[in-house]
């Protein structure tokens, strides 16, 4: 019996290792689906840099026309997925500080924090919002080959109403100056999303209530109707886009979920019924629950506004306990940051924060990887290591299921199949 398993093993590995373009080993991987490690894995992947196939390394002939990416010692997790980031915005610039820089330095930064965090081990993110179509740019300059950083799903603009998260509304009425992205009524909702999808949008972002750092606004104020935002989702659905909604107060949360919205973005503020209502339409949470600990710390010395520390104030400890009850309630989880109101490269510093406020460590684990995949409508390409989907993952020594910090400290980083991080030499 033992004979025909490894023939059959043998038989199923050489046509495979023959069309691979690289095959990496290490110690195990994490099996997110079923939670469990598997020992010893080859994984083989192809030109196109996807998985080929998992073979056991000891029974594995490598072949020199095969690049081998060995990590001994190491545990492998798939690539890691940050459902909500800015890649070109600063933790360190903050308020009125921005308007002291031109139009495109923001593009500049975004090529380094694109790097930061892809060396941190982020294989792939959700670019929740930028002007200028600066993300598409990025993804476009990363797919291309010209510079390193993470597979991009860009928003683009987020859309918003009038005086609200998404606007502009910083300067005085004789600056009178509107975000490109505001709408003001669901036929202009609709034409806004054809607009921003005709320019390279993938996912829609949308600011269903008001936020911390946007003056003038209500945190918890309602900013787009149901109207609005059934206009934007039917739309966006139609195009084949899913939308991300922010939404801390309770009212715009729920009329997102009736509106048909893919994912609530803070959901701070959610109430009991609201949390049933996501979960019975399967809403996702995607929760920022770390940044609390950072805009705290850091105050207004990034030229942060008292006006947003006071509202943060009001919804920062609110928000974990609603992840808390979230959690319990079974409402499916992603993992999303909002990293570039903290600074970019520190992403994983949330894992811990989602175990402190009550998940175990791999549904923190797979937020950030299955369910993330799922919610992209991406599940064939990105979240598992497994044939067909993307060469893309992180190593670690030890046992992240134990300790779920390791993952702030990764040792390699594998997308597509080749090495583009490596933090410590090989031993
Ligand atoms: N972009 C969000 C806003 O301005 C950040 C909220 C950060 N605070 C938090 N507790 N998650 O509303």
């Amino acid at each position: 019996m033992r004979r025909f398993l490894i023939a059959a093993l043998l038989a199923a590995v050489a046509p495979v290792s023959v069309h691979a373009a690289s095959v990496i080993t290490a110690d195990r991987y994490l099996d997110v689906a079923t939670g469990r490690y598997v020992e010893h894995p080859a994984i083989f992947v192809g030109d196109d840099g996807r998985i080929t196939g998992i073979s056991d390394a000891r029974t594995v002939r490598f072949s020199d026309a095969i690049k081998h990416i060995d990590l001994p010692g190491a545990t492998l997790l798939p690539g890691l997925i940050d459902m909500h980031v800015h890649l070109t915005s600063l933790a360190e610039i903050g308020g009125y500080r921005g308007l002291q820089y031109t139009d495109n330095f923001w593009m500049a930064v975004g090529v380094a924090n694109a790097g930061k965090t892809l060396d941190a081990g982020f294989t792939t993110v959700r670019n929740v919002g930028s002007a200028n179509f600066d993300d598409v740019a990025l993804e476009q300059a990363i797919d291309g080959g010209w510079i390193a950083g993470p597979r991009i799903v860009p928003a683009t603009y987020a859309i918003g109403a009038t005086g609200g998260h998404c606007d502009d509304n910083a300067l005085p009425p004789s600056y009178d100056k509107k975000q490109v992205s505001v709408v003001d009524s669901p036929a202009e909702a609709r034409a806004k999303v054809r607009w921003l999808h005709k320019y390279g949008a993938k996912v829609i972002k949308i600011c269903a209530t008001g936020g911390v750092f946007s003056l003038g606004d209500s945190v918890g104020g309602q900013q787009l109707s149901l109207e609005e935002m059934k206009a934007i989702a039917d739309e966006a659905h139609m195009l084949h886009l899913k939308v991300a909604a922010h939404a801390h107060g309770d009212e715009g949360i729920r009329d997102a979920i009736l509106a048909g919205i893919d994912t609530i973005e803070h959901a701070s503020l959610a109430n009991d019924a609201t949390i049933q209502l996501a979960k019975a339409h399967h809403t996702w949470f995607d929760m920022d629950i770390y940044n609390d600990d950072y805009i705290l710390a850091t105050g207004t010395s990034n030229g942060t506004e008292q006006e947003s520390l006071d509202k943060e104030k009001m919804i920062g400890l609110k928000q974990r306990q609603t992840f808390q009850r979230a959690v319990r309630a079974g409402v499916p989880m992603l993992f999303g940051t909002d990293a570039g109101i903290y600074p970019h490269g520190q992403n994983a510093r949330q894992f811990a924060k989602m175990v402190e406020w009550g998940m175990t460590p791999i549904e923190a684990i797979r937020a950030a990887t299955i369910s993330a995949g799922q919610a992209l409508g991406q599940a064939e390409d990105v979240g598992q290591i497994a044939p067909g989907r993307f060469g893309d993952m992180v190593a670690v020594k030890g046992d992240p299921l134990q300790n779920v910090r390791l993952l702030e400290h990764v040792d390699a980083v594998v997308k597509g199949g080749k090495l583009v991080a490596r933090t410590v030499p090989a031993p």
